[in-house]
């Protein structure tokens, strides 16, 4: 019988397929990130931990469980874990790759058609007996998304899907910025890989899919928001820090970009003050990404196998690379 630690509140059907493996399962029952002494203190006797991507597995968090042999990640970033560390102690580290793909593609879409056509304004404005009848100057007036063009900076399994929906869904010219050229987006959505700069230059629609990683913290900055259109319109479902922050607002402020649809924040569950108090073109959500009942389930029921493979001696099935 092993022990398994799982920091947030997971499907009780999953925790019952531990259970009925034969292992000692504590589910930490409260909502909200888990404090720092918190996880130190409960991941101590743990062979095995099911973690989220708010919970810093680093090097001290690792020294404070001994036993530990597996680290499963729920979610496919895994910028919360020093994997190095993790692999010196011979400890898999897994993540749920694929499971979110479409899922969090869809959302992307949800913002980006948001911001770009006031969506939230709009239902505010009618919720507050606003709606005066039809008129050709109403307010809310948007942009067009049909026909303009899609940048996506990350080409990967998430930045593919977006520029599916956007090439097929809305005829849309997708141009790409990716560390690897994708040949199969170019050969199928006739996606056209460009430099960083072109690609800002030249796009109505930022997308960000790329992972957290030294070279992309704070890639948007304000040089890259003075590259923008005007007109342009950034959704970041990735990761927080990839977008400076202070420099987004100020890009809102001074028009240097027209609109924003965030699902990711710099110090999440923090949100800049600066952002909740724009409205015109901002969309924000609580890192929702890959946030339906389909999803979340595959999401858990990944990770619950990968402890299991692990425990029962037949090594990870999703081991991060
Ligand atoms: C991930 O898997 O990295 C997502 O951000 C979780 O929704």
């Amino acid at each position: 019988m092993a022990k398994i630690y799982v920091s947030c509140r997971v499907f009780a059907d999953e925790i019952e397929r531990l259970r009925a493996a034969g292992h000692d399962v504590t589910m930490r029952a409260e909502r909200g990130p888990i404090s720092r002494d918190d996880l130190l203190r409960d991941v101590g006797d743990a062979d095995a931990l099911i973690c989220l991507l708010s919970d810093r597995i680093d090097p001290h968090v690792i020294a404070a469980a001994p036993n530990l042999r597996i680290i499963a990640n729920l979610g496919v970033g895994y910028d919360n874990i020093d994997v190095p560390a993790a692999r010196e102690r011979g400890i898999a580290v897994t993540n749920t790759p694929g499971a979110l793909t479409e899922t969090t593609a869809d959302l992307t879409f949800a913002l980006l058609l948001a911001a770009a056509r006031r969506i939230v304004e709009a239902d505010e404005y009618v919720r507050a007996g606003k709606f005066l009848g039809w008129e050709l100057l109403q307010e809310h007036l948007g942009y067009d998304v049909f026909g303009k063009t899609l940048g996506i900076v990350g080409m990967g399994r998430i930045g593919t899907a977006v520029a599916r929906r956007g090439h097929l869904g809305f005829g849309m010219n997708v141009l790409y910025h990716s560390r690897h050229r994708n040949t199969e987006a170019e050969a199928e959505l006739g996606a056209q890989h460009v430099p960083f700069y072109e690609l800002l230059q030249r796009s109505d629609f930022v997308c960000v899919h790329t992972p957290l990683t030294e070279e992309t913290h704070h890639l948007f900055d304000k040089s890259a928001f003075r590259l923008m259109k005007d007109t342009a319109i950034l959704v970041n479902v990735a990761r927080g820090p990839v977008v400076d922050e202070e420099a987004l607002v100020w890009a809102l402020e001074s028009s240097e970009i027209a609109g924003v649809g965030i699902d990711v924040y710099e110090e999440e569950p923090v949100v800049h003050s600066g952002l909740i108090a724009l409205r015109e073109r901002v969309v924000l959500a609580p890192h929702i990404g890959s946030a339906s009942v389909e999803t979340r389930r595959k999401m858990a029921k990944i990770a619950v196998d990968n402890v299991l493979s692990v425990l029962g001696g037949r090594g990870p099935l999703n081991p991060v690379t």
